[in-house]
């Protein structure tokens, strides 16, 4: 039941989600039916998703629905990166979970990733890319971002969508609290992003 009123929960999200994700992403969104999944509860998570969950607003039903459904998740980090270029504290510093996913996900799909990613406090995510169009839609805030490998952080509030188009170069510095955001890669969701070395 709460991995449903999860995803009704993203659905709502996603149709008031303005422009240009809303249309980018509300035209990719697709799932089946529900299967099992070996939830998955690292250290990482046990350690700071309960403070983002404090931490984000609950008049935003994702919240509630995300903090119901948690553990019947299965966090699991990303390792498609080199631990040397990514940097050691982001490499055992971050989980994801898949809500819709090519695999470890509840909704089985093709070519379509949406879930929520956890990043500890005080983080550095460094200067990466990839060919999956991506949607950033943070619970938490704010956290620095910047774009094109170029300039300071700027900070984003909570619940301002960062939109990445292919192979947009982008950077979080996450801050006090930790980031916890739902993600959506629109296509080429099985294409590794990757590391890029910039001067900052
Ligand atoms: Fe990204």
């Amino acid at each position: 039941m709460s991995i449903a009123a999860l995803l009704g929960a993203v659905r709502e999200t996603l149709a008031a989600l303005p422009e240009p994700a809303g249309s980018a992403v509300r035209a990719r969104f697709h799932h089946g039916a529900e299967t099992a999944v070996q939830p998955l509860w690292p250290e990482i998570v046990a350690r700071h998703l309960p403070a983002a969950l404090a931490a984000a607003d609950p008049r935003h039903g994702l919240v509630p629905a995300l903090a119901a459904a948690a553990r019947s998740l299965r966090w699991v980090s990303y390792d498609a990166y080199p631990p040397h270029l990514i940097g050691p504290e982001f490499a055992s510093g971050h989980a994801f979970a898949s809500l819709i996913g090519e695999e470890d996900a509840p909704f089985l799909v093709d070519d379509f990733n949406l879930g929520f990613f956890l990043v500890a406090p005080e983080i550095l995510y460094r200067d990466h890319r990839h060919l999956a169009p991506e949607l950033y839609l943070p619970l938490t805030g704010p956290h620095g971002w910047r774009f094109n490998g170029r300039g300071g952080f700027a900070p984003l509030p909570a619940w301002e969508p960062v939109w990445n188009p292919p192979m947009r170069i982008h950077a979080t510095q996450v801050g006090a609290t930790p980031f916890l955001s739902l993600y959506a890669w629109t296509e080429h969701a099985m294409t590794p992003a990757e590391v890029v070395l910039t001067d900052g």
